[in-house]
């Protein structure tokens, strides 16, 4: 490590308000302090990090006490049995924790927290990347520690475990996990080691718990190029364990001079390619799953080839199971469907020659996320021929013509009866119930199909020519 970066590092951390109060306090308190893991690991990369884990050779849990008692923090999280202390100061997230030789216990996950020395610490953590420390003491203020080649692996983009790592994933499942989730975010490789012992012990990921695998999951698909962790999960055979509907999309069938596309490796392209148009996890999320009923639909035909029919309405159907099983936010599953069932609407659309109903129709299912699936149709494109290509994008912007016109002429946005509920009550002299319903849906489907203007005078005409015969019965 040349001193130019020690420097650096100094210089880059000097200013920031905590660390100057963390340095008095160890010095008074005469305790050995560092800023360790992702921090140190970042400030390298030159990645912005709002988070600071500071590992205290002593009682993280006093240390913290004592660095708010002197900023006059009074809101401190503690978790006593885990040694551990947590407050936020000036934007940032401080952890404080004491140097442990940590091991779990293998069945019930809970983790054994024993007093350890700095290099105890250090090389029970997940990767070498992540074992870079900075002393925070004044004496050797800015010094990085790196007992375990983290900063060379960082140069040559590797993800490695500091021990063997059969024994890292041992003591924590999820890092097999996490490794991908490494990889995805910082562009790196993995170790062939990881990969080894990933195959081998990706069913031991079964006593970590969902919300953790799934958070790691989501951190993979929010990742700037998500084909890097997805696909080192399907190679390490862990997507299996974790999203086995994904995984089984791999793979092509050849029958006479038919095949089709490789499902898994078409899905990885259009996440891909969603994520240079969103950051939005679940618009990302739409593109991984849009074809995943593919699998159970898939059919050959004899003189036309592969089929695949239905599976935009039984993937949508599949959601509901898969976001319990993941324990993914039910707010989004809604979203996710439609994403999922509409994504073939817009090629429709676009073959044919549309009616103004087909269009409305369309502009009325898709809603206020009309531009999230014409962003998913157009990121679905993944043929390599530049014709084609111009061709497919053409055809979505007709599209997008034609419900501009439609939108622009009907006002379909927040689109609804003219003649509201309540009017309809007074009219035909009914009570809130189904009834009222059907008679303003009646209404709704005259206006998509163009029997009527989309406006109050044509729809209380049509009221009062439909109201009897839906009040006879
Ligand atoms: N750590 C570990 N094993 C885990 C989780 C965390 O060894 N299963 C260690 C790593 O040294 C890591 C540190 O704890 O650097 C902090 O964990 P976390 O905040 O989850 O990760 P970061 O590395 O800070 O990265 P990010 O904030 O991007 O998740």
């Amino acid at each position: 490590m040349s001193l130019r970066n020690k420097i650096l590092f100094t210089d880059k951390i000097s200013n920031i308000r905590v660390i100057k109060a963390i340095t008095q306090v160890a010095d008074s308190e005469n305790l050995k302090v560092f800023a360790v893991g992702g921090f140190v690991r970042d400030l390298i990369l030159g990645r912005e990090k709002n988070d600071l884990d500071v590992l205290v050779i002593g009682s993280g849990v006093d240390f913290a006490q004592s660095v708010a008692e002197k900023l006059g923090i009074t809101n401190v999280n503690y978790f006593k049995n885990f040694g551990t202390a947590h407050f936020d100061y000036d934007n940032m997230n401080i952890e404080f924790v004491g140097a442990r030789k940590e091991s779990y216990d293998r069945n019930t996950r809970k983790p054994i927290v024993e007093d350890g020395t700095f290099e105890d610490d250090i090389t029970r953590r997940d990767f070498t990347i992540n074992t870079l420390a900075i002393s925070l003491n004044k004496s050797d203020f800015g010094k990085l520690i790196d007992n375990c080649s983290g900063f060379t692996d960082i140069e040559n983009k590797l993800i490695k475990t500091p021990l063997d790592p059969f024994k890292t994933f041992d003591d924590d499942p999820l890092r097999i996990m996490r490794a991908f989730r490494f990889a995805s975010q910082l562009h790196f490789n993995v170790d062939e080691s990881i990969m080894i012992a990933a195959k081998e012990m990706r069913s031991r990921l079964s006593i970590v718990s969902q919300e953790r695998i799934t958070d790691e999951f989501l951190k993979i698909l929010s990742s700037p190029k998500p084909s890097i962790g997805l696909q080192l999960l399907f190679d390490s055979g862990v997507l299996e364990n974790v999203f086995p509907e994904i995984s089984i999309m791999a793979g092509v069938d050849q029958r006479k001079d038919y095949h089709h596309k490789d499902v898994f490796l078409h899905t990885l392209q259009v996440v891909d390619n969603i994520c240079s148009e969103t950051n939005n996890v679940w618009l990302r999320f739409a593109a991984l799953v849009h074809d995943i009923a593919k699998p159970p639909t898939k059919k050959f035909v004899e003189g036309i080839g592969w089929t695949f029919h239905g599976h935009e309405d039984l993937g949508a159907r599949m959601m509901k199971k898969i976001f319990h099983r993941m324990k993914l936010p039910l707010h989004q599953l809604e979203y996710i469907q439609k994403l999922v069932r509409l994504h073939l609407r817009p090629i429709a659309l676009a073959k044919e020659e549309v009616t103004d109903s087909a269009i409305r129709r369309f502009v009325v299912d898709a809603g206020e996320d009309l531009e999230e699936l014409i962003i998913l149709c157009r990121a679905d494109i993944t043929s390599k021929n530049p014709i084609k290509v111009e061709k497919y994008l053409g055809n979505y912007e007709r599209v997008m013509q034609k419900v501009r016109d439609v939108k622009e002429r009907d006002q379909l946005r927040a689109f609804q009866s003219p003649v509201r509920g309540e009017e309809i009550m007074q009219i035909c002299n009914l009570k809130p119930s189904k009834k009222v319903g059907e008679i303003k849906t009646a209404i709704e489907e005259a206006i998509l199909d163009g029997k009527i203007g989309n406006n109050y005078d044509e729809a209380y005409k049509y009221l009062m020519i439909i109201k009897d015969q839906f009040l006879e019965n």
